[in-house]
């Protein structure tokens, strides 16, 4: 039995809607992106949503709306997929990294009291909702009060997730969101800048679109990230569908707490802590010792997992020289302990019991 890591829930729907696109004949960026963009503004709860051609560009043009220019510092985690990072060089500005707190993944709000200190013009934040868990955004949001950065929340892993009951992507004055297969949701390829100013919205708008508001009239230097009407057309249905594809994620994922308790401290399940909803785009292990022979044990047995992320931030070979001589204890360690097991919505019980008893057996070995 093949169980695989991640697998896009994609039926008739979405094919009939794609169809639809190409029937019309009209395929670039038009009313299909347009509703897709109100659709998702109203359900993450802002004002506006600007449709990307994916993540990246989503996070790149949210930092050049918010100013980030030559030199500027951001703070983020070193424990995240790389884009987070390499939106703030591509914008011309620094990274500055903040270790992670071992049980959330995520960043550490004592870390970014003592970089706030230490650091001077920090000029924003990115907090990254990994795996789908919010972030302490209560720290995160009295810090911001206090030191006057602005917050970019990345919340590629994290749509729908909430903290007190408050969506991520609403906390700060823009988000991005990744519609790529392996997440949430997908358009294909595409992402989703989120803010509720009227200004960074318009700035987004034309950065995606050539610097121009106006056909052949350049106001600044802008890029092409459209997203296309096939990509929206497909997005669409998909957010119809996410609110019950996330239950069946926590779903899976209360499965294995339960399946894998007494494992613990061998194996430590993620914790989700209170007043926070996760929407368990990974369900993450950490384990004690023999993380890699559990991957291999899994993989052997035809079970997709993962270590998301093998290499801190920090030491990738492109960053290496940005910021010398930096320590992240816990990020360090988490790469060596972490792993990433099945947790998508099409999962069946039986598939998550075979997942749960491989997991057990090998422990039984
Ligand atoms: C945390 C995070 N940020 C940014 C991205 C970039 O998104 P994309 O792959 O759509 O460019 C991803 C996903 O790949 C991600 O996981």
């Amino acid at each position: 039995m093949e169980i695989p890591l991640s697998k896009p829930f994609l039926g008739e729907e979405e094919k009939n809607a794609v169809l639809g696109v190409l029937d019309s004949g009209f395929l670039a960026r038009g009313r299909q992106v347009e509703l897709f963009e109100e659709e998702f503004a109203r359900y993450i709860g802002v004002r506006e949503a600007i449709a990307t051609s994916s993540g990246t560009s989503a996070l790149f043009v949210a930092l050049k709306a918010l100013g980030v220019g030559e030199g500027d510092k951001v703070v983020t985690t070193p424990f995240t997929f790389v884009a987070t990072a390499s939106a703030i060089v591509q914008c011309g500005g620094m990274p500055v990294f903040c270790d992670v707190d071992e049980e959330t993944f995520n960043l550490d709000s004592s870390c970014l009291e003592r970089v706030l200190k230490r650091e001077k013009n920090v000029k924003g934040v990115i907090a990254v909702h990994l795996y789908g868990l919010p972030c302490d955004m209560e720290a995160i949001l009295s810090l911001k009060e206090q030191y006057g950065f602005f917050l970019l929340e990345d919340c590629a892993q994290a749509h729908g997730a909430s903290y007190r009951g408050k969506k991520v992507g609403s906390f700060g004055e823009m988000a991005a969101f990744s519609f790529y297969p392996t997440k949430n949701m997908t358009t294909g390829e595409g992402g989703m800048v989120v803010t509720d100013s009227s200004e960074l919205a318009q700035r987004c708008r034309m950065l995606i679109n050539h610097g121009s508001r106006k056909r052949y009239y350049h106001e600044m230097l802008g890029y092409n990230f459209r997203m296309t009407d096939i990509a929206a057309a497909i997005g669409r249905v998909q957010l119809k569908k996410l609110e019950e594809a996330n239950e069946k994620r926590r779903f899976n994922a209360t499965f294995y707490n339960q399946a894998l308790m007494d494992l613990c401290p061998r194996v430590v399940t993620p914790k989700v802590p209170e007043g926070r909803v996760s929407v368990f785009h990974q369900y993450t292990l950490r384990l004690q010792e023999k993380r890699d022979e559990l991957l291999a044990f899994l993989r052997n047995a035809g079970v997709g997992c993962e270590v998301y992320y093998p290499v801190p931030l920090h030491k990738q070979p492109f960053l290496v020289d940005m910021v010398a001589n930096c320590s992240f204890p816990v990020a360090e360690s988490l790469k060596d302990r972490v792993l990433s097991i099945p947790v998508h919505p099409q999962l069946k019980e039986d598939e998550l019991n075979v997942v749960a008893s491989l997991i057990r057996s090998f422990f039984a070995l």
